[in-house]
Protein backbone atom coordinates (compact mmCIF):
# COMPACT_ATOMS: atom_id res chain seq x y z
CA UNK A 1 0.00 0.00 0.00
CA UNK A 2 0.96 3.55 -0.49
CA UNK A 3 2.77 6.04 2.51
CA UNK A 4 -0.62 7.53 4.04
CA UNK A 5 1.77 11.04 4.37
CA UNK A 6 2.47 11.32 0.93
CA UNK A 7 1.13 8.30 -1.16
CA UNK A 8 -1.22 9.83 -3.49
CA UNK A 9 0.48 10.13 -6.54
CA UNK A 10 1.63 6.15 -5.58
CA UNK A 11 0.26 3.22 -6.83
CA UNK A 12 2.45 1.03 -5.18
CA UNK A 13 4.20 0.91 -1.54
CA UNK A 14 8.51 0.97 -1.02
CA UNK A 15 10.42 -1.89 -1.63
CA UNK A 16 11.54 -3.22 2.04
CA UNK A 17 15.38 -2.39 1.05
CA UNK A 18 13.77 1.70 0.38
CA UNK A 19 12.15 1.09 3.49
CA UNK A 20 15.67 0.55 5.04
CA UNK A 21 17.47 2.81 3.63
CA UNK A 22 15.24 5.51 3.57
CA UNK A 23 13.59 5.03 7.72
CA UNK A 24 15.26 7.23 9.80
CA UNK A 25 13.26 6.59 13.11
CA UNK A 26 15.89 4.05 14.49
CA UNK A 27 17.79 7.28 15.35
CA UNK A 28 15.82 10.28 14.81
CA UNK A 29 13.10 9.39 17.06
CA UNK A 30 15.66 10.83 20.33
CA UNK A 31 14.26 14.32 18.91
CA UNK A 32 10.73 13.37 20.00
CA UNK A 33 10.39 16.12 22.52
CA UNK A 34 11.61 18.62 19.95
CA UNK A 35 9.29 17.72 17.23
CA UNK A 36 6.42 17.70 19.88
CA UNK A 37 7.27 21.22 21.16
CA UNK A 38 7.70 22.40 17.67
CA UNK A 39 4.72 21.28 16.26
CA UNK A 40 2.77 22.68 19.63
CA UNK A 41 4.22 25.87 19.04
CA UNK A 42 3.29 25.76 15.23
CA UNK A 43 -0.34 24.86 16.38
CA UNK A 44 -0.80 27.57 18.90
CA UNK A 45 0.49 30.14 15.68
CA UNK A 46 -1.94 28.96 13.38
CA UNK A 47 -4.94 29.45 15.64
CA UNK A 48 -3.70 32.80 16.47
CA UNK A 49 -3.08 33.72 12.93
CA UNK A 50 -6.90 32.08 11.94
CA UNK A 51 -5.23 29.58 10.04
CA UNK A 52 -7.31 27.04 12.14
CA UNK A 53 -9.83 27.20 14.96
CA UNK A 54 -8.58 27.37 18.06
CA UNK A 55 -10.86 24.14 18.98
CA UNK A 56 -8.22 22.44 16.23
CA UNK A 57 -5.62 23.73 17.85
CA UNK A 58 -6.59 22.98 21.45
CA UNK A 59 -6.83 19.38 20.08
CA UNK A 60 -3.78 19.17 18.10
CA UNK A 61 -1.86 20.67 21.34
CA UNK A 62 -3.63 18.45 23.46
CA UNK A 63 -2.91 15.50 21.53
CA UNK A 64 0.88 16.37 20.86
CA UNK A 65 0.99 15.72 24.66
CA UNK A 66 -0.04 12.64 24.66
CA UNK A 67 1.83 11.39 22.06
CA UNK A 68 4.58 12.68 23.72
CA UNK A 69 3.45 10.86 27.53
CA UNK A 70 3.30 7.85 25.85
CA UNK A 71 6.91 7.85 23.64
CA UNK A 72 8.24 9.18 27.64
CA UNK A 73 6.42 6.23 28.38
CA UNK A 74 7.45 3.29 26.12
CA UNK A 75 4.03 2.19 25.18
CA UNK A 76 4.15 4.21 21.68
CA UNK A 77 4.69 2.08 18.11
CA UNK A 78 7.39 3.56 16.06
CA UNK A 79 7.20 2.38 12.78
CA UNK A 80 9.86 2.34 9.97
CA UNK A 81 7.19 3.14 7.31
CA UNK A 82 6.14 5.75 8.72
CA UNK A 83 10.14 7.25 7.88
CA UNK A 84 10.78 9.27 10.51
CA UNK A 85 10.02 11.16 14.14
CA UNK A 86 7.92 13.95 12.24
CA UNK A 87 5.39 11.25 10.45
CA UNK A 88 5.16 8.60 13.10
CA UNK A 89 4.51 11.39 15.84
CA UNK A 90 1.47 13.07 13.43
CA UNK A 91 -0.02 9.71 12.64
CA UNK A 92 -0.46 9.06 15.95
CA UNK A 93 -2.09 12.04 16.62
CA UNK A 94 -4.62 11.71 13.20
CA UNK A 95 -5.53 8.43 15.58
CA UNK A 96 -5.94 10.33 19.16
CA UNK A 97 -7.71 13.42 17.64
CA UNK A 98 -9.18 12.54 14.37
CA UNK A 99 -9.06 15.05 11.29
CA UNK A 100 -8.07 18.27 13.31
CA UNK A 101 -4.93 16.33 13.29
CA UNK A 102 -4.56 16.60 9.28
CA UNK A 103 -4.35 20.25 9.53
CA UNK A 104 -1.04 20.49 11.60
CA UNK A 105 1.19 20.74 8.64
CA UNK A 106 -0.49 23.46 7.08
CA UNK A 107 2.32 26.59 6.27
CA UNK A 108 5.09 23.72 7.04
CA UNK A 109 6.92 21.05 5.66
CA UNK A 110 9.46 18.49 7.07
CA UNK A 111 12.80 20.32 6.20
CA UNK A 112 11.91 23.62 8.35
CA UNK A 113 10.04 21.06 10.87
CA UNK A 114 13.00 18.38 10.94
CA UNK A 115 15.63 21.66 10.70
CA UNK A 116 13.46 23.27 13.80
CA UNK A 117 14.12 19.45 15.77
CA UNK A 118 17.68 19.05 15.02
CA UNK A 119 18.39 22.72 15.97
CA UNK A 120 16.37 22.44 19.24
CA UNK A 121 18.40 19.06 19.87
CA UNK A 122 21.72 20.64 19.48
CA UNK A 123 20.93 23.35 21.61
CA UNK A 124 20.30 21.27 24.35
CA UNK A 125 23.23 19.75 23.93
CA UNK A 126 25.70 23.29 23.66
CA UNK A 127 23.89 23.79 26.93
CA UNK A 128 25.04 20.05 28.59
CA UNK A 129 28.67 20.82 27.29
CA UNK A 130 28.72 24.10 28.83
CA UNK A 131 27.65 22.54 32.09
CA UNK A 132 29.90 19.66 31.63
CA UNK A 133 32.46 21.97 30.98
CA UNK A 134 32.41 24.21 33.70
CA UNK A 135 32.24 21.45 36.10
CA UNK A 136 35.39 20.14 34.94
CA UNK A 137 36.61 23.49 35.28
CA UNK A 138 35.21 23.49 39.30
CA UNK A 139 37.47 20.47 39.29
CA UNK A 140 40.18 21.62 38.05
CA UNK A 141 40.26 25.17 40.11
CA UNK A 142 39.94 22.69 43.37
CA UNK A 143 42.98 20.42 42.25
CA UNK A 144 44.82 23.89 41.01
CA UNK A 145 44.06 25.26 44.94
CA UNK A 146 45.75 22.73 46.72
CA UNK A 147 48.46 22.51 44.79
CA UNK A 148 49.42 26.12 44.10
CA UNK A 149 53.13 25.43 45.58
CA UNK A 150 54.00 22.09 44.68
CA UNK A 151 56.57 21.65 42.15
CA UNK A 152 56.48 19.38 39.54
CA UNK A 153 58.88 19.02 36.47
CA UNK A 154 57.47 21.76 33.29
CA UNK A 155 58.21 19.64 29.95
CA UNK A 156 59.02 20.93 26.64
CA UNK A 157 59.77 17.98 23.71
CA UNK A 158 58.59 15.73 26.93
CA UNK A 159 62.21 16.19 28.09
CA UNK A 160 62.20 18.41 31.64
CA UNK A 161 62.39 21.60 30.72
CA UNK A 162 61.95 24.25 33.86
CA UNK A 163 59.72 23.81 37.15
CA UNK A 164 56.31 24.54 36.87
CA UNK A 165 53.68 24.09 40.01
CA UNK A 166 50.91 22.12 39.97
CA UNK A 167 48.74 24.68 39.91
CA UNK A 168 50.11 26.33 37.06
CA UNK A 169 49.71 23.18 34.99
CA UNK A 170 46.09 22.37 36.42
CA UNK A 171 45.20 26.35 35.35
CA UNK A 172 46.47 25.41 31.88
CA UNK A 173 43.99 23.35 31.09
CA UNK A 174 41.97 25.75 32.70
CA UNK A 175 42.34 28.17 29.83
CA UNK A 176 41.74 25.86 27.09
CA UNK A 177 38.26 24.42 28.53
CA UNK A 178 37.50 28.63 29.02
CA UNK A 179 38.22 28.79 25.27
CA UNK A 180 36.28 25.59 24.61
CA UNK A 181 33.24 27.00 26.26
CA UNK A 182 33.25 30.46 24.55
CA UNK A 183 33.30 28.65 21.42
CA UNK A 184 29.90 26.75 23.02
CA UNK A 185 28.73 30.01 23.89
CA UNK A 186 29.19 32.07 20.01
CA UNK A 187 27.70 28.88 18.64
CA UNK A 188 24.95 28.65 20.20
CA UNK A 189 24.24 32.63 19.59
CA UNK A 190 25.00 31.91 16.00
CA UNK A 191 22.57 29.11 15.78
CA UNK A 192 19.54 30.58 17.35
CA UNK A 193 17.60 31.21 14.55
CA UNK A 194 14.16 29.50 13.98
CA UNK A 195 14.06 27.39 10.91
CA UNK A 196 10.17 27.03 11.56
CA UNK A 197 7.84 28.28 8.68
CA UNK A 198 10.46 28.73 5.88
CA UNK A 199 8.14 25.54 4.63
CA UNK A 200 9.70 23.47 2.26
CA UNK A 201 12.24 25.66 0.75
CA UNK A 202 10.73 29.02 -0.63
CA UNK A 203 8.11 29.90 2.66
CA UNK A 204 4.30 29.82 2.41
CA UNK A 205 1.57 31.79 0.93
CA UNK A 206 -0.54 31.28 4.16
CA UNK A 207 -0.35 34.25 6.65
CA UNK A 208 1.75 32.80 9.35
CA UNK A 209 3.54 34.64 12.10
CA UNK A 210 7.27 33.47 12.40
CA UNK A 211 7.92 35.55 15.14
CA UNK A 212 5.72 33.94 17.78
CA UNK A 213 7.22 30.12 16.75
CA UNK A 214 10.51 31.46 16.85
CA UNK A 215 9.68 32.94 20.13
CA UNK A 216 7.75 30.36 21.53
CA UNK A 217 10.47 28.28 20.67
CA UNK A 218 13.41 29.80 22.54
CA UNK A 219 14.82 31.30 19.53
CA UNK A 220 16.44 34.82 18.29
CA UNK A 221 14.77 35.69 15.29
CA UNK A 222 13.36 33.53 12.82
CA UNK A 223 15.98 32.38 9.96
CA UNK A 224 15.47 35.37 7.46
CA UNK A 225 15.77 33.81 3.85
CA UNK A 226 13.45 30.45 3.69
CA UNK A 227 16.30 28.41 1.43
CA UNK A 228 19.36 28.78 3.43
CA UNK A 229 17.12 27.54 6.86
CA UNK A 230 16.13 24.17 5.40
CA UNK A 231 19.16 23.57 3.87
CA UNK A 232 21.89 25.15 6.56
CA UNK A 233 23.63 22.64 9.08
CA UNK A 234 26.18 24.92 9.44
CA UNK A 235 24.74 24.78 13.28
CA UNK A 236 25.60 21.13 13.70
CA UNK A 237 29.37 21.66 12.24
CA UNK A 238 29.68 24.40 14.42
CA UNK A 239 28.85 21.85 17.48
CA UNK A 240 31.13 19.24 16.55
CA UNK A 241 34.08 21.73 15.93
CA UNK A 242 33.66 23.05 19.06
CA UNK A 243 33.55 19.45 20.62
CA UNK A 244 36.42 18.06 18.62
CA UNK A 245 38.27 21.11 19.96
CA UNK A 246 37.05 20.26 23.01
CA UNK A 247 37.81 16.60 23.12
CA UNK A 248 41.20 17.06 21.29
CA UNK A 249 42.00 19.05 24.54
CA UNK A 250 40.49 16.22 26.65
CA UNK A 251 42.52 14.23 25.06
CA UNK A 252 45.83 15.74 25.69
CA UNK A 253 45.11 15.80 29.15
CA UNK A 254 44.08 12.21 29.46
CA UNK A 255 47.68 11.15 27.53
CA UNK A 256 49.31 13.27 30.38
CA UNK A 257 47.39 10.94 32.94
CA UNK A 258 47.99 7.74 31.61
CA UNK A 259 51.70 8.89 31.27
CA UNK A 260 51.86 10.18 34.69
CA UNK A 261 49.72 7.10 36.38
CA UNK A 262 52.92 4.67 35.07
CA UNK A 263 55.23 3.25 36.83
CA UNK A 264 58.06 4.73 35.55
CA UNK A 265 56.52 8.45 36.34
CA UNK A 266 54.50 8.21 39.19
CA UNK A 267 53.38 11.73 39.33
CA UNK A 268 49.37 11.01 40.33
CA UNK A 269 47.43 7.84 41.34
CA UNK A 270 44.29 7.50 40.16
CA UNK A 271 41.34 6.22 42.04
CA UNK A 272 40.27 2.86 41.94
CA UNK A 273 36.81 4.43 40.60
CA UNK A 274 38.56 5.32 37.58
CA UNK A 275 40.72 2.79 36.95
CA UNK A 276 40.53 -1.14 35.92
CA UNK A 277 42.42 -4.34 36.25
CA UNK A 278 43.80 -7.10 34.50
CA UNK A 279 42.54 -10.16 34.16
CA UNK A 280 45.92 -11.97 33.83
CA UNK A 281 48.22 -9.65 35.43
CA UNK A 282 47.11 -9.46 39.05
CA UNK A 283 49.18 -6.27 40.11
CA UNK A 284 48.16 -3.93 37.56
CA UNK A 285 45.71 -0.50 37.65
CA UNK A 286 45.33 0.73 34.28
CA UNK A 287 44.06 4.02 33.50
CA UNK A 288 41.15 2.85 31.04
CA UNK A 289 38.53 5.91 31.65
CA UNK A 290 41.67 8.44 30.52
CA UNK A 291 42.56 5.81 27.54
CA UNK A 292 39.16 6.06 26.26
CA UNK A 293 38.96 10.00 26.92
CA UNK A 294 42.43 10.12 25.05
CA UNK A 295 40.39 7.98 21.90
CA UNK A 296 37.06 9.85 22.13
CA UNK A 297 38.40 12.43 20.24
CA UNK A 298 38.66 10.05 16.92
CA UNK A 299 34.89 9.41 16.98
CA UNK A 300 34.03 13.31 17.46
CA UNK A 301 36.43 14.48 14.76
CA UNK A 302 35.16 11.28 12.49
CA UNK A 303 31.71 13.07 12.75
CA UNK A 304 32.76 16.19 12.38
CA UNK A 305 34.37 15.52 9.27
CA UNK A 306 31.46 13.03 8.06
CA UNK A 307 28.97 16.00 8.21
CA UNK A 308 31.31 18.14 6.17
CA UNK A 309 31.86 15.63 3.62
CA UNK A 310 27.96 15.00 3.35
CA UNK A 311 27.17 18.84 3.26
CA UNK A 312 29.73 19.83 0.79
CA UNK A 313 28.41 20.31 -2.69
CA UNK A 314 24.65 19.64 -2.18
CA UNK A 315 22.73 22.13 -4.10
CA UNK A 316 20.12 23.83 -2.25
CA UNK A 317 17.69 23.24 -0.95
CA UNK A 318 16.68 20.24 1.25
CA UNK A 319 18.52 16.80 -0.32
CA UNK A 320 17.78 13.49 1.79
CA UNK A 321 21.85 13.26 2.15
CA UNK A 322 20.93 15.42 5.29
CA UNK A 323 19.52 13.09 7.14
CA UNK A 324 22.52 11.68 7.32
CA UNK A 325 23.33 14.40 9.93
CA UNK A 326 21.54 13.09 12.83
CA UNK A 327 23.52 10.25 13.54
CA UNK A 328 26.98 11.62 13.64
CA UNK A 329 25.57 14.36 15.99
CA UNK A 330 24.02 11.89 18.30
CA UNK A 331 27.41 9.96 18.78
CA UNK A 332 28.99 12.82 18.79
CA UNK A 333 27.50 14.38 21.62
CA UNK A 334 27.19 11.34 23.51
CA UNK A 335 30.17 10.58 23.97
CA UNK A 336 31.62 14.28 24.65
CA UNK A 337 29.43 14.32 27.76
CA UNK A 338 30.68 10.85 28.53
CA UNK A 339 34.51 12.46 28.13
CA UNK A 340 33.62 15.44 30.05
CA UNK A 341 31.63 13.37 33.04
CA UNK A 342 34.55 10.99 33.13
CA UNK A 343 37.42 13.41 33.18
CA UNK A 344 35.46 15.71 35.99
CA UNK A 345 35.35 12.21 37.94
CA UNK A 346 39.01 11.14 37.13
CA UNK A 347 40.41 15.09 38.55
CA UNK A 348 38.10 14.63 41.69
CA UNK A 349 39.82 11.80 42.49
CA UNK A 350 43.11 11.96 41.34
CA UNK A 351 45.88 12.33 44.25
CA UNK A 352 48.88 14.08 43.22
CA UNK A 353 52.16 12.41 44.61
CA UNK A 354 53.69 15.53 45.98
CA UNK A 355 57.08 13.99 47.28
CA UNK A 356 57.66 12.50 43.89
CA UNK A 357 56.90 15.30 41.93
CA UNK A 358 59.22 17.68 43.78
CA UNK A 359 61.97 15.20 42.90
CA UNK A 360 61.04 15.02 39.70
CA UNK A 361 61.22 18.78 39.09
CA UNK A 362 64.73 19.23 40.59
CA UNK A 363 66.17 16.38 38.29
CA UNK A 364 67.64 17.04 34.80
CA UNK A 365 69.21 20.19 35.40
CA UNK A 366 65.64 21.95 35.60
CA UNK A 367 67.23 24.84 36.97
CA UNK A 368 69.58 25.81 34.83
CA UNK A 369 67.65 28.55 33.27
CA UNK A 370 67.77 30.09 36.99
CA UNK A 371 71.59 29.99 37.05
CA UNK A 372 71.81 31.92 33.93
CA UNK A 373 69.25 34.36 34.51
CA UNK A 374 71.23 34.80 38.14
CA UNK A 375 74.68 35.03 36.49
CA UNK A 376 72.93 38.14 34.18
CA UNK A 377 71.77 39.94 37.06
CA UNK A 378 74.61 39.31 39.93
CA UNK A 379 77.30 39.20 37.44
CA UNK A 380 75.79 41.82 34.47
CA UNK A 381 76.90 38.91 32.13
CA UNK A 382 75.25 38.71 28.76
CA UNK A 383 72.67 36.16 28.74
CA UNK A 384 74.38 34.60 25.54
CA UNK A 385 77.70 33.96 27.61
CA UNK A 386 75.71 33.33 30.68
CA UNK A 387 74.20 30.75 28.78
CA UNK A 388 77.54 29.38 27.69
CA UNK A 389 78.79 29.18 31.16
CA UNK A 390 76.16 27.69 32.70
CA UNK A 391 76.21 24.76 29.34
CA UNK A 392 79.59 24.31 30.72
CA UNK A 393 78.50 24.13 34.29
CA UNK A 394 76.07 21.26 33.15
CA UNK A 395 78.74 19.52 31.27
CA UNK A 396 80.77 19.27 34.57
CA UNK A 397 78.17 18.04 37.15
CA UNK A 398 76.85 15.90 34.65
CA UNK A 399 80.38 14.40 34.05
CA UNK A 400 80.47 13.91 37.90
CA UNK A 401 77.45 12.36 37.74
CA UNK A 402 75.52 15.09 39.90
CA UNK A 403 73.40 17.56 39.83
CA UNK A 404 73.87 21.43 39.40
CA UNK A 405 73.05 22.42 43.68
CA UNK A 406 75.71 19.40 44.48
CA UNK A 407 78.81 21.07 42.70
CA UNK A 408 80.79 23.00 45.28
CA UNK A 409 81.59 26.81 45.10
CA UNK A 410 85.40 26.11 43.95
CA UNK A 411 84.37 23.48 41.18
CA UNK A 412 82.00 26.43 39.83
CA UNK A 413 84.70 28.75 40.03
CA UNK A 414 86.60 26.72 37.80
CA UNK A 415 84.26 27.40 35.16
CA UNK A 416 84.13 31.30 36.18
CA UNK A 417 85.60 32.41 38.75
CA UNK A 418 83.41 35.48 39.61
CA UNK A 419 81.05 33.14 41.00
CA UNK A 420 79.78 33.87 44.92
CA UNK A 421 77.97 31.02 46.80
CA UNK A 422 74.80 33.31 46.37
CA UNK A 423 74.08 31.31 43.30
CA UNK A 424 72.97 28.48 45.68
CA UNK A 425 69.92 30.45 46.76
CA UNK A 426 68.42 30.54 43.52
CA UNK A 427 69.19 26.78 42.58
CA UNK A 428 66.68 24.94 44.32
CA UNK A 429 62.76 24.16 42.98
CA UNK A 430 61.02 26.71 44.84
CA UNK A 431 63.29 29.00 44.31
CA UNK A 432 63.08 28.91 40.66
CA UNK A 433 59.40 28.78 40.76
CA UNK A 434 58.72 31.37 43.13
CA UNK A 435 61.09 33.69 40.98
CA UNK A 436 58.62 33.18 37.68
CA UNK A 437 56.53 36.26 39.10
CA UNK A 438 56.18 37.53 35.37
CA UNK A 439 52.38 37.81 34.50
CA UNK A 440 50.78 34.32 33.82
CA UNK A 441 54.04 33.01 34.96
CA UNK A 442 54.19 29.73 37.32
CA UNK A 443 54.87 31.47 40.64
CA UNK A 444 52.36 30.94 43.59
CA UNK A 445 51.05 34.15 43.21
CA UNK A 446 50.29 34.40 39.41
CA UNK A 447 48.90 31.17 39.87
CA UNK A 448 46.47 31.94 42.84
CA UNK A 449 45.87 35.03 41.02
CA UNK A 450 44.43 33.19 38.05
CA UNK A 451 42.64 30.98 40.21
CA UNK A 452 40.86 33.61 42.14
CA UNK A 453 39.88 35.24 38.57
CA UNK A 454 38.22 32.07 37.15
CA UNK A 455 36.21 31.42 40.44
CA UNK A 456 34.94 35.10 39.35
CA UNK A 457 34.43 34.20 35.99
CA UNK A 458 32.74 30.40 37.14
CA UNK A 459 30.35 32.49 39.74
N1 LIG B 1 13.79 12.31 7.97
C1 LIG B 1 14.13 13.50 7.25
C2 LIG B 1 15.50 14.02 7.69
O1 LIG B 1 15.97 13.61 8.69
C3 LIG B 1 13.12 14.54 7.46
C4 LIG B 1 12.97 15.50 6.36
C5 LIG B 1 12.39 14.85 5.20
N2 LIG B 1 12.09 15.77 4.17
C6 LIG B 1 11.86 15.34 2.94
N3 LIG B 1 11.61 16.22 2.03
N4 LIG B 1 11.94 14.08 2.63
O2 LIG B 1 16.11 14.83 7.04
Amino acid sequence: SSNQMWGGRFAAGPDAIMEAINASIGFDQRMAAQDIAGSRAHAAMLAATGIVSDSDAAAMREGLLTVLSEIEGGTFAFSSALEDIHMNVEARLKEIIGEPAGRLHTGRSRNDQVATDFKLWVRDQIDAAISGIEALIAALLDQAEAGAEWVMPGFTHLQTAQPVTWGHHMMAYVEMLGRDRSRFVDARARMNECPLGAAALAGTSFPIDREMTAQALGFDRPAANSLDAVSDRDFALDFLSAASICAMHLSRFAEELVIWSSAQFRFVTLSDRFSTGSSIMPQKKNPDAAELIRAKIGRIFGANVALMTVMKGLPLAYSKDMQEDKEQVFDAADNLMLALAAMEGMVKDMSANVANLEAAAGAGFSTATDLADWLVRALNMPFRDAHHVTGSLVALAESKGCDLPDLSLSEMQSVHGAITDEVFGVLGVHNSVASRVSYGGTAPEQVRTQIARWREVMS
